[in-house]
């Protein structure tokens, strides 16, 4: 959406959202990755409330920046993306048609499809799709669209915090890129795979068949509600129930259920599995509504690759695919990539993995 500077030998990805700012640094040396930084910090304890905004960018700007003192992390020109809630995404199926006739049709399907005046917007589209229905060539098309003004403000707080923003991507196709420059090979090309990232406030999905996004929602349940369930449950803190969380959550099977003896893991198991089951439910309901879309071009999901923080919690992959009917993996953008240099250790990193997926994918499309 910005000036795109790509190719080059060193990338920085940073990711920022309302709960935390997120950064890796990757360095290229003939064919052969590097990963140098992984490092991150919480915007605040608990999270802001959405009339704490004015307070999020001062905070933001601040964490920003001694995230990057802290971890020795020189200013310079960043990768970032911004949450796909702050963007209108829309697949568009159109007859083909030559690239400036193309331009001119955009601009009038994107009146019709977002919320706020053209004129206001920053718009970005590609072909996603080139194929044949009825005997008519057809293509689809990704269109992303943004109030100009949200995307500015979001750059100056880069800005700001001394950085210089030379690519700007959305949260979810980050992860996208992540899937396909970090880990492609590990399922075949011409396979339909759901990425779905559970993060702290959202999850987002989006359905990816033969390197292009067909698909993408936002459903409104995250890692907070997990922690908010706990928090009800004990009566604690949010900042207790958030350490319970990583320290004790899971969901149980039954058989795990009769046997735990810990009333602690018994009662947070018990009520993340109330949230995620709401988080099942939707997610249901997304692929129906994929499925129901589904012209003749297009394939059942075979997998589901997981990340984001909430990915973690150990049973949830297992849970939802039962629920599914759908094999759930877990995302491992980093398994291409030599982490001799990481500033932090392998164990370490194998705790970060999913919740840095977005910076990983910005990183990598940097290179
Ligand atoms: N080990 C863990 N067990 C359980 N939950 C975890 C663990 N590690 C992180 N989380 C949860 O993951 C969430 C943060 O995930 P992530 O960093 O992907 O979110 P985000 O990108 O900041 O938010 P969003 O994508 O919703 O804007 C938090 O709710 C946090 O509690
Ligand atoms: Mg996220």
């Amino acid at each position: 959406m910005l000036k795109k500077i790509l190719g080059q030998d060193t990338a920085v990805g940073v990711e920022l959202t309302f709960d935390s700012v997120k950064l890796c640094k990757l360095k290229k040396k003939k064919s052969e990755i590097f990963l140098f930084s992984l490092c991150g910090k919480k915007i605040h304890p608990e999270p802001l409330r959405d009339d704490e905004k004015d307070a999020w960018s001062n905070i933001a700007i601040d964490t920003i920046k001694k995230l990057l003192s802290e971890n020795k992390i020189k200013a310079g020109e960043v990768y970032i993306s911004v949450p796909a809630s702050f963007v209108v995404i829309r697949y568009l199926k159109l007859p083909y048609m030559p690239g400036e006739e193309l331009r001119e049709v955009i601009r009038f399907e994107a009146e019709e499809h977002i919320p706020f005046e053209v004129e206001q917007a920053l718009i970005d589209f590609h072909i996603t799709k080139d194929f044949v229905e009825k005997e008519e060539r057809m293509m689809e098309i990704l269109l992303v669209a943004a109030k100009r003004e949200v995307i500015h403000e979001y750059i100056h707080i880069f800005q700001k915090a001394g950085l210089d923003p030379i690519y700007v991507n959305v949260d979810t196709f980050a992860i996208e890129d992540a899937w396909e420059l970090g880990e492609e090979g590990s399922i075949g090309k011409e396979k339909v795979v759901a990425l779905v990232d559970i993060g702290a406030r959202t999850t987002n999905i989006n359905v990816v068949e033969t390197d292009a996004s067909s698909f993408n929602r936002d459903i409104i349940v995250g890692g907070n509600d997990f922690t908010d369930a706990i928090k009800s449950e004990f009566g604690m803190s949010f900042v207790e129930a958030e350490k319970l969380k990583e320290t004790k959550g899971a969901i149980l099977s039954g058989e795990e259920y009769g046997t735990v003896t810990d009333d602690e893991k018994g009662r947070s198991s018990y009520a993340i599995e109330s949230v995620a089951t709401r988080l099942l439910d939707e997610l249901d309901r997304s692929f129906t509504y994929y499925y129901t879309q589904l012209p003749s071009y297009k394939k059942n999901i075979d997998r589901i690759v997981l990340s984001g923080g909430s990915a973690n919690i150990p049973g949830l992959a297992n849970f939802l695919s039962n629920g599914l009917g759908i094999d759930v993996v877990s995302a491992n953008p980093l398994q291409n990539m030599n982490v001799s240099k990481a500033n932090i250790s392998v164990d370490e990193l194998e705790k970060k993995r999913l919740s840095y997926v977005v910076p990983i994918g910005l990183a990598l499309r940097g290179l």
